[in-house]
């Protein structure tokens, strides 16, 4: 019997999710994101050509793989329809290659605009969301009101649809914030009208089904630990579970079905958004990161904020997901760097920890340790042998920290680009 193994980001999203997906796809049949929406953009490079996907999963471009929408996942199913455009542009028929959680819930129009709404009110306490209409659809979900992509097919549906609308207007009305949804509206049940082309699933049967006939499957999370709604700094995180608890309730498989959980971090850190972030550079080397890292959001195009690693959340991230190998991305961007950093603990008034703590203060001081650069290219590496000294022991620090190996190292944005132990 398979299990179900799992690539999921460690830190503030945006490590590298979607290459590493669509690089092991040709292991797996089949593909299923669990959670999140389209707050993700996972950047896939191949044929000298970039993609961004945000709600189909990563494997999407590989031949005779199954791509899942799990329940956990949140549609807008305007973006699903321009993103499944770009894609059969590309010469990709995926009319039988996608398949839809009947229980996955729908942003609707006024989703959107209660995030917007939400935010514009907290003013600089801003959580610096995607402004896609997460938050507001994960609370309908919990609050037992939300439309469900089964719901489409109902007789019911506008009216439930009207019904939900309207008790979002009134509580627009408590924000005073200036909107207008008629347009969206229209693309919107234009594109809930193409959605039907695809079959509706019962996930949960389907992904048990393949596992029980020994087909292999891998779940894509989106985002990263630290924004997990639980686990993540508070309230500055996204609505979901992010973590590998999530494949559980974001699929429907029990937890003796988890098999490898591939915990994915950069050689650094980023984050995009409000929030801690205890490693973050604020002088020429942040930039540095940024420009050779091109680290503008790949949904948002906003400038990621960029600092060291940090081994604080990186272990903590390790320990609440049971990651059972580690997969390094971007070590190519310090190719040229004299010293590299790595924090091992944070002094916070005045005392040492290496403990993640419940609230990170401003002030909060990484205790770091210093390494030597390799100072050479290593975008063509492809044995791990092959690997300067310098950027070996760098490997072999993290993995002492860690407790995990490092089984695959990623030297560039290209598919091609990857050495795998
Ligand atoms: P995701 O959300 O986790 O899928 O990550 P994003 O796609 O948002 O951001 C990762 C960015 O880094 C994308 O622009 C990728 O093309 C790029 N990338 C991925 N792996 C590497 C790598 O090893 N080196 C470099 N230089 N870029 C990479
Ligand atoms: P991928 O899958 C990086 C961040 C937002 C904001 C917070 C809440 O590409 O790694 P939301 O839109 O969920 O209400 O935003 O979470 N965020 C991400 N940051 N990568 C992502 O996804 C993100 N998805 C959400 O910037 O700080
Ligand atoms: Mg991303």
């Amino acid at each position: 019997m398979k299990k179900v193994d799992v690539v999921l980001g460690l830190q503030w999203g945006d490590e590298g999710k979607g290459k590493v997906v669509d690089v092991l796809t040709p292991d797996y049949k089949v593909i299923a994101r669990f959670q999140g929406g389209p707050n993700a953009g996972h950047s896939l490079v191949f044929d000298g050509d970039g993609f961004v996907l945000h709600t189909v999963p990563s494997g999407i471009f590989r031949p005779s793989s199954v791509n899942i929408i799990g329940n956990g996942v949140v549609i807008d199913p305007v973006i699903l329809q321009d993103e499944i455009e770009a894609i059969e542009a590309k010469g990709v028929d995926i009319t039988d290659k996608l398949l839809i959680s009947k229980k996955a819930h729908l942003i609707l129009p006024t989703h959107r605009m209660l995030d917007a709404a939400s935010e514009a009110a907290k003013g600089k306490g801003k959580i610096g969301s995607t402004l896609k209409g997460i938050g507001p659809t994960y609370m309908d979900k919990t609050g037992r009101n939300g439309l469900r992509v089964g719901d489409i097919l109902s007789d019911s549906f506008i009216q439930r649809y009207e019904a939900l609308k309207y008790k979002h207007f009134g509580l627009l009305s408590h924000y005073k914030f200036p909107f207008d949804i008629t347009d969206y509206e229209i693309q919107w049940f234009q594109a809930v009208e193409k959605m039907k082309r695809f079959k509706f699933i019962d996930g949960e049967y389907t992904v048990n089904r393949y596992l029980d006939e020994d087909i292999p499957v891998l779940a894509e999370g989106a985002q990263g630990s630290m924004l997990d709604i639980e686990f993540g700094t508070y309230p500055f995180v996204t609505s979901s579970n992010t973590m590998a608890s999530g494949v559980c309730t974001g699929l429907g498989v029990a937890p003796n079905r988890v098999g490898k959980v591939m915990g994915i971090f950069k050689a650094y850190c980023t984050r995009v958004g409000s929030g801690p972030f205890p490693t973050e550079l604020f002088d020429a080397t942040g930039e540095r990161l940024r420009n050779i890292g091109r680290e503008y959001g790949a949904t948002t195009g906003r400038p990621r904020r960029c600092g060291w690693l940090d081994l604080v959340a990186l272990k903590y991230a390790v320990m609440i997901n049971g990651v059972t190998e580690l997969i390094m991305m971007k070590a190519d961007v310090m190719n040229n760097f004299d010293t590299i950093r790595i924090a091992t603990a944070y002094e916070i008034d005045g005392k040492i920890t290496s403990d993640f703590p419940f609230e990170c203060p401003d002030d909060v001081k990484p205790v770091y340790t210093d390494f030597p650069g390799w100072q050479k290219n290593i975008t063509k590496v492809r044995r791990y042998e092959d690997f300067p000294t310098e950027f070996k022991n760098y490997v072999a620090f993290i993995e002492k920290e860690t407790g995990c190996t490092i089984r695959i190292i990623s030297v560039g944005p290209d598919r091609k680009e990857i050495v795998i132990r």
